[in-house]
């Protein structure tokens, strides 16, 4: 592997400038990640739009960050179930209407080794519908502001992506033969990533945009994540885990995502994480991504196929 490019401690958040007059869209910022990441940005002087489903959590979470940051942070909280295709088009409005500039979406919200296949109110298992098709269709709907403000759309993945099979499994999307909570929670994540270098392809041949698309992940950090969607053994495991050298801050899983959407000329081809331990832990920067991850020709696939089944359609 290369030298880090940011040298020995890797990619910290001391590179971000001062961020006044910048708006962040983060999903999913009620614990983990995407409250770390939040308050961060905020922190730096960045406005903060919070898609969450709960509006009581984001209520709580508000409340926190003017705890620690003071009432003058400009944050705002729009509901958004990322599982609902309903939910997820009214949000996407809302923004559009009360948002003036993106300048970057941050898709961070997931949910996790869900124990036993769920369908979804779209029809859909529900990993594939929350952190697919949800992100696909937000991503789709916010484009024109996002290009408007010559932003960026961040994807949070896992490096689960390369846990499961190595492809996409079109003949069984809602995994009625063979579910199983990990591999369908890896499919998942393995669809996000794909369809990062599948924007960047599109957009690369339009020409017209300076739109930047970019993946990265946590590696293993002590968040909600296994807490509210997993099973009793696997919340079990995960504890014993976060014991380990392998796990580290949520404070500091939210460093690739903060990476992606504020450090300059960043490289978009790139794949952003920890860099050591199995990409668990460590500093921060660009590392490996198994070529099944950029097969152009099943990213294509998908992503013909997440335009008819959410009936979305980009506009690049
Ligand atoms: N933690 C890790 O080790 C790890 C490893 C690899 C990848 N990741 C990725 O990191 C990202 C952040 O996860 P995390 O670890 O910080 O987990 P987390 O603490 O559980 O945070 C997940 C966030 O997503 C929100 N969310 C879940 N389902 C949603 C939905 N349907 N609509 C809207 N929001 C929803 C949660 O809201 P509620 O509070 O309402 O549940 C929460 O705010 C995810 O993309 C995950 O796949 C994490």
């Amino acid at each position: 592997m290369k030298n880090n490019q940011f040298g020995k401690k890797g990619w910290t958040p001391d590179r971000i400038a001062n961020l006044d007059g910048k708006t962040y869209v983060i999903t999913g910022t009620t614990s983990g990640t995407g409250f770390e990441a939040a308050k961060l940005l905020l922190s730096k002087g960045a406005n903060v739009v919070m898609l969450n489903r709960n509006p009581k959590k984001s209520t709580q979470t508000i409340a926190a960050l003017k705890l620690e940051l003071g009432n003058h942070i400009d944050v705002l909280a729009i509901k958004m179930d990322l599982a609902e295709q309903a939910s997820v088009k009214k949000a996407a409005a809302e923004v559009l209407k009360t948002v003036p500039q993106i300048d970057a979406l941050i898709c961070n919200a997931a949910i996790a080794q869900v124990p036993k296949q769920t369908i979804t109110a779209d029809g859909w298992e529900s990993q594939m519908a929350t952190n697919h098709f949800g992100n696909f269709t937000l991503q789709a709907l916010l484009f024109p502001l996002i290009d408007k403000s010559n932003g960026r759309i961040v994807t949070v993945g896992s490096m689960g992506y390369n846990l499961g099979i190595k492809t996409i499994q079109f003949d069984d999307m809602n995994w009625d033969k063979k579910y199983s909570p990990n591999g369908v929670y890896s499919q998942s994540k393995l669809a996000q990533i794909m369809c990062v270098y599948e924007l960047q392809n599109r957009l690369q041949k339009a020409g017209k945009s300076n739109v930047k698309a970019y993946a990265c992940h946590p590696g293993a950090s002590n968040t909600s994540l296994i807490k509210t969607s997993g099973s009793l053994m696997t919340r079990f495991i995960w504890q014993l885990m976060k014991l380990s050298p392998l796990v580290q801050s949520a404070e500091k899983g939210a460093y690739p995502q903060l990476m992606c959407a504020t450090e300059s000329d960043l490289d978009q081809s790139g794949f952003y994480g920890p860099t050591k331990r199995m990409h668990t832990v460590g500093p921060v920067g660009a590392h490996k991504l198994e070529p099944h991850a950029k097969d152009k020709e099943v990213a294509q696939r998908l992503w013909e196929i997440s335009e008819k089944e959410t009936g979305v359609t980009w506009n690049i």
